[in-house]
């Protein structure tokens, strides 16, 4: 067996112990490094994941220097990424980033250069692409049975106040570009490039909750350049504790009613009886991306998701934030500028 990856995680918060779960466990990893700006976090991770035997730092750059990594974690908070990307990519040090990569186009698109530039592997972590559905979705469509893709009709139901940054439009981008971005992700994914965009957000419960500036409502209309059509919806006034991601997807050949990621039940349309497969499954999609990557740089092949798809997604969800805000259909025809000021109350 090859040497296990030398990894470090760079923001030792809440989806930081989802992946070092997941990593801790992997035979070709060995978490060797910890950083938050907070000491007592990385302390933790190091304690929990390690026995303590990993190094502990509050400098990610001092982490680079002196840790000798082949693998960087990255789970900053939105407004938190800076130069960490080039940084790692200089020394030749592959990449995990969590989504949205940037809360700026330029800024994702000058990770995508660095990256690009120094041939490092990247996986961006759009997690929804991994569930065991939508790869069985995504086969049909690749391999041609499914036919084109049509339609995709999707809906992202919470009620939670998150995080203080998670509240605030400067820090998070909003419920679209930090949360919703995954429906978006996987509309790309499976209907190809968008071309125009048309949203409506509105803060509608929370206007009393002080330092609460994203959406808590959504509409978005996308159409593909195929031709094709996506809809996504989202509120954070639903459930409470409960995160529902549901969506739908129509192609020429079949109907697929998706209750989550791993689980669905596709219809298809051009055979007598309109025969059915239900897809129920318990897939640790966070496990399958990390394996994905690690493949990559043994195999020295692509990745799924590349901070390139993290850069297009993200461009799709600022375009979005850019309708709702100047109340006009939106085109994207290449990076979108920085957006200012707050969704339409
Ligand atoms: N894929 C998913 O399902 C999923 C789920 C939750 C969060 N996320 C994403 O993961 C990222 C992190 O979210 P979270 O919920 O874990 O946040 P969090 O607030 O729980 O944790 C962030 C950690 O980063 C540390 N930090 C902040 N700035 C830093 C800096 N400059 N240097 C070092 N450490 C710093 C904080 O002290 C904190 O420990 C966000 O981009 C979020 O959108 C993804």
């Amino acid at each position: 067996m090859s040497t296990p990856l030398r990894t470090g995680i760079l923001g030792c918060g809440g989806i930081a112990n989802r992946h070092a779960q997941v990593l801790s466990g992997l035979p070709d990893i060995r978490l060797v490094a910890f950083c938050d700006q907070e000491a007592s976090r990385a302390k933790e991770f190091a304690l929990k994941y390690t026995g303590g035997h990993a190094a502990c730092y509050n400098d990610y750059r001092e982490m680079l220097d002196r840790s000798a990594l082949d693998l960087l974690y990255i789970c900053l908070p939105p407004f938190a990424h800076g130069d960490e990307v080039a940084d790692a990519a200089r020394r030749g040090i592959h990449v995990f980033i969590e989504k949205p990569i940037a809360l700026e186009s330029n800024h994702a698109w000058h990770m995508v250069a660095a990256a690009e530039a120094a041939g490092i592997k990247s996986q961006v972590g759009f997690m929804y692409r991994f569930g065991e559905a939508v790869c069985t979705l995504k086969q049909a469509i690749t391999e041609g049975t499914a036919g084109p893709a049509a339609l995709m009709v999707a809906t992202y139901y919470c009620n939670a106040l998150h995080a203080p940054w998670w509240r605030e439009k400067s820090k998070s981008g909003g419920q679209t570009v930090e949360q919703i971005i995954h429906l978006f992700d996987l509309a790309r994914y499976l209907l190809g490039e968008p071309r125009t965009v048309y949203a409506r957000q509105a803060n509608l419960f929370h206007r009393d909750v002080p330092g609460y500036t994203v959406e808590d409502v959504s509409c978005t209309t996308i159409t593909f350049a195929s031709g094709a059509l996506a809809s996504i919806s989202a509120t954070n006034n639903a459930i409470p504790g409960r995160w529902l991601a549901r969506f739908d997807a129509v192609t020429r050949n079949l109907t697929a009613f998706f209750s989550d990621i791993n689980r669905a039940v596709l219809v298809q349309t051009d055979k007598p009886g309109n025969p059915e497969v239900t897809i129920d499954s318990g897939r640790d999609v966070f496990r399958e991306e990390a394996l994905d990557l690690i493949r990559a740089i043994r195999e020295d092949r692509p990745t799924r998701t590349p901070l390139r798809e993290g850069a297009l997604s993200l461009d799709l969800v600022l375009a979005a934030q850019h309708s709702a805000l100047e109340q006009r259909e939106v085109t994207l025809t290449g990076p979108v500028a920085p957006v200012s000021g707050v969704a339409a109350r």
